[in-house]
């Protein structure tokens, strides 16, 4: 079998995916159906809401994922569907979907780990890439830095010690006012800001070089928005917007930039949807050039969540044969590197 052709399933949180991918690499088709409308009106997810948009959509998802491609459940190898990190109903759908489906059709099952999905998705534009490389996850749950030593193999250098980066951009951009989700909000108010305005802090925790913090520099931010609305003084949102978002920027490519030459790696591989941030990807290709290190980073449709990374992922652990069982089931708190 050369070809091997697997379908992959995705629907951790507010997204609900499915995507075929022919040996990791090469995307056949990629279906997202956002739930972004629904949970707007609610100023961030509501995990029952989530469950339940993700049952009426996942089988017209999934229809129109095989019909795309060209093919019928009977042309693929095997289904690959995270099984965790994420909202445990909303987990549970594309389980029991995928077991299901796999039943059916006798097809292997691949339980995938969400976070491994997302630094996969840089091996679906990048063909030459291939492990060992750094990685930074950065998403709206996870903030991870980490070594990817081999297909699925992850040495993990530093993490977040509170909020997600992608966390923070949603409760700053809801203090001033934008509404959820934060990210791309955030991203296109700063480009009329000055990200020199305001002066918020950058936290380094002492005894774990790689680790994030993101609370403080977000309770600063509050801080500063309660004390002008308390002295009656104007705030200008683009500046605020900019400067939080560049103390978060220098913090991610500081730490990524002392792994990258701490561990003598240069190649840096960006991922998650804090990733497909314009600024973010401007201030890392300059730190990379001046460094010499190769920057992968995905087109923003493969950052935020979708199915073909997480049946490029699929791919490789299929590979090594880590195929699941029929009780395969949601791990709302899987840890990177477990199965
Ligand atoms: O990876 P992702 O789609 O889902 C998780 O696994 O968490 O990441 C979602 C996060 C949200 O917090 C969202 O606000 C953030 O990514 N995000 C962005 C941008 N686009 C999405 N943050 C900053 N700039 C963006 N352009
Ligand atoms: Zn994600």
């Amino acid at each position: 079998m050369s070809e091997i052709k697997i379908l992959g399933i995705e629907s951790s949180c507010d997204e609900t995916a499915a995507s075929v991918v022919v040996n990791g690499r090469t995307v056949l088709s990629n279906v997202i159906s956002s739930q972004i409308d629904v949970h707007t009106l609610y100023g961030g997810v509501v995990p029952e809401i989530a469950s339940r948009k993700h049952i009426e959509r996942i089988n017209q998802v999934i229809s129109q994922a095989l019909s795309d491609a060209g093919m019928t459940l009977d042309d693929c190898d095997a289904i690959g569907v995270t099984y965790g990190p994420g909202l445990v109903g909303a987990l549970l759908v594309g389980v029991a979907q995928a077991k299901a489906l796999a039943w059916a059709k006798n097809l292997p099952l691949v339980g995938v780990h969400h976070i491994e999905g997302h630094i996969s998705a840089n091996y679906i534009e990048n063909k030459d890439l291939e492990p060992p490389f750094l990685c930074e996850i950065i998403s709206g749950g996870h903030t991870h830095l980490v070594i990817v030593k081999d297909y699925g193999e992850f040495e993990i250098l530093g993490r977040t010690r509170d909020d997600a980066a992608g966390e923070a951009f949603d409760k700053v951009a809801r203090a001033i006012g934008l509404g959820y989700p934060g990210g791309p909000k955030i991203d296109k108010l700063a480009k009329e800001g000055n990200p020199e305005a305001i002066f918020f802090p950058r936290a380094h925790v002492e005894e774990a070089p790689y680790d994030f913090s993101f609370s403080g520099l977000k309770s600063a931010v509050l801080n500063y928005l309660n004390k002008a609305k308390m002295t009656g003084e104007e705030i200008n949102r683009a500046d605020v917007a900019a400067s939080f978002q560049q103390a978060v920027i220098d913090v991610l490519v500081d730490n990524a930039l002392r792994a990258a030459k701490d561990y003598d790696l240069k190649v840096l591989a960006l991922a998650g949807g804090v990733a497909s941030n314009s600024a973010l990807r401007a201030a890392f290709e300059q730190a990379c050039g001046r460094e010499n290190i190769r920057l992968y980073r995905p087109s923003p449709v493969f950052c935020t969540d979708n199915a073909a990374m997480i049946a490029s992922a699929a791919y490789y652990e299929f590979r090594k044969g880590n195929t699941a069982g029929w009780d395969l089931n949601a791990v709302p708190n899987l840890k990177l590197g477990e199965r």
